[in-house]
């Protein structure tokens, strides 16, 4: 993974890290012990071999050839980290190679059909087929708890739970500790591991190694960035530093509207992973006696080249309020089938012959950033080698640690959601709970 700040970042990051230095060093100190205290030490589940141990025995154990689908049960950070990705890998695990692999159905929000949906599917398989993960840091989460329970009230899969259900939760959760009781399998999300940082925890660990990727080169590829974080000599060719410090200076100059523009639609939805990763981790207010000031940035993903011809008229034409970065692929499948100057159909564009289709879309990248810097906006650009585990873990604790950092910058606790609780408490008043 390749990150390219705007030009001239080098004065932006110095100013930046001497206001931070300390902090900086804190995280950097993470590395050196392992273990859990702190909600930055998320930082280190990447380097537990424990952790990556007990899941790949419990996979040996439950997973077959026979296991058809994974059922993620869990919503907001315990389930968007594992969709972001699966479904960047699903398209060539599946698809493409035609290698049939386990599904993963994720039940999020309450919705009556898709409840409905996953209801169907279950009834049709034997037990060894799914495997069920019901994840829930608190444990009291309304949509993950009442969609389990109103799964749980169909016999079929009741009788299945003692072999086929996985809770994770924190350990001190009365719903861990009921799960105990009841003898069910659990996993245990570290305490100070909040639920936008737990994607390399069980949290996202477990799903996606029972569906078959590459856990273990999903946290190589996040242990490099921390390790080149902790290692870099020099701020200024300190990735996660260098991304928080323009930032900042971007949210400083005005910039209200942070864009991440993927120009992979199967990165969609790591984009909204890392919108609720900025979004809730930044998204603040500062109370000082009577007067509250609001703070942070209004994270969006833009996928290309379908929002170039939707939403792009509207960004180019406003360009003070945001900054975009952009996220592309390196290497991107080549037509085998391409012979050099084809005929085209049609004359209008016969030029097109003797393009490459795969050359598309990155000649409007390139366009489209150009724009966006004519115009005047600060553009940032982060390129994946290719998609697979290793880059995607890259990218989460690359933006992990940048948030810590742009947290600190803003001077808000990242790690936090207060303004949330209000709209929980009467959800649950609503409903006489
Ligand atoms: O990042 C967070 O803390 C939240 O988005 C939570 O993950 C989300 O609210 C779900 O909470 P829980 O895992 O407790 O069910």
């Amino acid at each position: 993974m390749k990150f390219i700040p705007p030009a001239n970042s080098t004065q932006t990051t110095l100013l930046a890290y001497s206001s931070v230095r300390d902090y900086v060093d804190v995280l950097k100190s993470i590395s050196l012990h392992a273990g859990y205290d702190t909600p930055e030490t998320c930082l280190n589940l990447v380097t537990d071999g424990a952790l990556v141990g007990e899941i790949l025995r419990a996979k040996d154990e439950l997973v077959s050839s026979r296991l058809k689908y994974v059922i993620v049960i869990g919503i907001g950070g315990s389930a968007l980290g594992t969709k972001a990705v699966y479904d960047a890998l699903r398209p060539s695990s599946g698809f493409a190679t035609g290698s049939v692999t386990p599904e993963i159905l994720f039940l999020t929000t309450s919705h009556p059909g898709k409840l409905e949906e996953v209801r169907r599917i279950l009834e049709s398989l034997q037990p060894d087929e799914f495997i069920l993960c019901l994840i829930s840091k608190s444990g009291t989460t309304l949509e993950t708890i009442s969609n389990f329970e109103a799964l749980a009230r169909y016999p079929s899969v009741r009788s299945a739970l003692a072999a086929r259900l996985v809770v994770i939760s924190d350990d001190n959760s009365q719903l861990f500790r009921e799960s105990r009781a009841k003898k069910y399998r659990t996993f245990a999300i570290p305490r100070p591991v909040g639920g936008r940082y737990s994607v390399f925890s069980a949290v996202g660990l477990v799903p996606l190694a029972f569906a078959g990727f590459n856990i273990e080169a999903l946290t190589a590829g996040a242990r490099g960035v921390f390790h080149s974080f902790c290692l870099t000599e020099g701020v200024e060719n300190n990735m996660s530093l260098v991304s928080a410090a323009v930032a900042h200076d971007q949210y400083k100059k005005g910039a209200r509207v942070f864009d991440l523009f993927v120009f992979s639609p199967e990165l969609e939805s790591l984009g909204k992973w890392n919108r609720q990763l900025i979004a809730e981790s930044l998204g603040k207010q500062i109370v000082k006696g009577e007067t509250r000031s609001p703070i942070g940035m209004t994270p969006t993903v833009s996928v290309a080249t379908d929002d170039l011809h939707s939403v792009a008229q509207l960004y180019l034409a406003n360009p003070c309020d945001r900054y975009e970065t952009f996220l592309s692929v390196a290497h991107s499948v080549r037509d085998a089938n391409r012979s050099e100057s084809a005929e085209t159909v049609f004359l209008a564009d016969k030029s097109l012959g003797r393009t490459a289709f795969e050359d598309i879309t990155p000649a409007i990248k390139s366009a489209v950033i150009s724009a966006f810097v004519q115009n005047g906006n600060a553009v940032s650009e982060i390129i994946f080698e290719r998609i697979d585990e290793v880059e995607l873990g890259a990218f989460m604790q690359f933006r992990m640690i940048e948030t810590m950092i742009l947290g600190k910058l803003l001077g808000v606790n990242a790690f936090d959601q207060p303004n949330i609780e209000t709209y929980k408490k009467e959800t649950r008043k609503i409903l006489g709970l």
